[in-house]
């Protein structure tokens, strides 16, 4: 069994998508916790499946750093073997990435290297991309910058807004996202060995 934090800071859909496959034991990955870095509405799916929640706020700590110890503490506490970003927001200090690194990935919606950053979707429709997608790599020091795990394109259509496209993504991004934990799981991806 594979055990797993969440860090979220949003509306938590893919959050969701990993609950409801932890639910199936032949997947074999149990969720222990899920944090974020604001009281996330996404942190309600987490309630609903019974599973402990934690928030660790920037502004509530005197540097970025000490915020990223606290953050550290909190999902040690549970002892995972990965930690999954799963639309976390906030750029983690490099001291968290080494301790955690490399069971520490991130899901991203773009076709890395292109639109990284926090604005990935708008990116991609203002530099008129034909297509696009979804990234779970490794998160490292960089932003956005790890070793790629797995990879899925999305068309762009010329009707489509940040939303629209998206709320499209992110449908394929749940199911790429839940398979990656599952093969982490088995063993058919093995972290350590991804040339970083
Ligand atoms: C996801 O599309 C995720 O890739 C993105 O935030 C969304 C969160 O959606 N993350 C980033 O842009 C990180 N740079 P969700 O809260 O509904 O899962």
């Amino acid at each position: 069994m594979l055990s797993v934090v969440v860090l979220i800071s949003g509306s938590g859909s893919n959050l969701r998508a990993l609950l409801e496959a932890a639910n199936n034991p032949l997947n074999g990955i149990r969720i222990l916790a899920v944090g974020a870095d604001n009281p996330a509405d996404g942190l309600a799916h987490a309630e609903l499946f019974g599973i402990p929640t934690f928030v660790v706020a920037p502004q509530s700590f005197s540097s970025r750093e000490v915020w990223g110890e606290v953050l550290l503490e909190n999902i040690q506490h549970f002892e995972p073997d990965l930690v999954v970003l799963a639309g976390f927001m906030k750029i983690l200090p490099a001291s968290f990435v080494a301790a955690l690194s490399p069971n520490l990935i991130n899901t991203h919606p773009s076709l890395l290297p292109a639109f990284p950053g926090a604005h990935a979707v708008r990116d991609a429709i203002a530099a008129g991309a034909k297509t696009t997608g979804v990234t779970i790599h490794i998160v490292d020091e960089g932003v956005d910058t790890g070793p790629h795990i797995a990879q899925s394109v999305v068309a762009v259509s010329p009707e489509d807004d940040e939303l629209t496209l998206h709320e499209r993504i992110k449908s394929v991004e749940r199911n790429l996202l839940v398979q990656t934990v599952i093969d982490i799981a088995a063993k058919k991806i093995n972290l350590s060995a991804i040339e970083r």
